[in-house]
């Protein structure tokens, strides 16, 4: 599968890192923006390694190319995640604002009638966010917040990361056995 996973300023970096590493075997396209880097810096420390190991997964990309094979329809990309996703990032798409790559390449998306999935980020969350999410819901984006279960009784954070990257798995469509699946009987 061709996916563009594109990582933005919200916290849950260690989510969008991880679902980079299983998502490898793909052919996958990274995009980082400018913002998220300074959040990388906070959330797992140096943001030069962090992207040489995303680097390690997929082809990188700057939110500033905004000429890069992402940013057109014609390179035939089935599906773009971005993980995590801020509530900017999230009203740029809402509203086909095209900035960066990022908000680019999901237009194109959404124009190509694509899979596009968010994974949005925020708590508590206003009216404008939720109108935000309601209109790309009706538009066919699948919106996966970051919120983990609790009933797999997770042990430590890695368990919590790959429960959310395990239901964005299951989106895709992607076997996996990241988290341990409902079976109470
Ligand atoms: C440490 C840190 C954590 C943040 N967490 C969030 C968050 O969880 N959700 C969110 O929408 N914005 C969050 N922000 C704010 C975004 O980074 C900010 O809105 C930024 O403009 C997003 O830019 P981008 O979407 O281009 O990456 C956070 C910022 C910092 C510095």
């Amino acid at each position: 599968m061709k996916i563009i996973l594109a990582l933005t300023g919200a916290s849950g970096i260690p989510i969008g890192i991880r679902l980079a590493e299983v998502l490898k075997r793909e052919e996958l396209s990274i995009v980082v923006s400018e913002n998220a880097k300074k959040v990388i810096e906070y959330e797992v420390g140096d943001a030069k390694k962090a992207l040489a190991e995303l680097g390690g997964y997929g082809k990188i990309y700057d939110e500033a190319e905004i000429d890069a094979p992402p940013a057109s329809g014609s390179a035939l990309f089935d599906t773009m995640v971005v993980c995590p996703c801020s509530m900017k990032t999230l009203s740029a798409i809402a509203n086909g604002y095209c900035h960066n790559l990022i908000t680019r390449s999901a237009d194109v998306m959404l124009k190509e009638g694509r899979k596009l999935i968010l994974v949005p980020r925020e708590t508590p969350v206003s009216a404008i966010h939720l109108e935000n999410m309601l209109k790309l819901s009706r538009l066919g984006v699948v919106i996966l917040p970051a919120s983990p279960a609790f009933y797999h009784k997770p042990k430590k954070i890695e368990d919590m990361v790959d429960f959310v990257v395990g239901k964005i798995l299951d989106s895709l469509r992607i076997e996996n056995k990241l988290y341990k699946r409902w079976n109470a009987r």
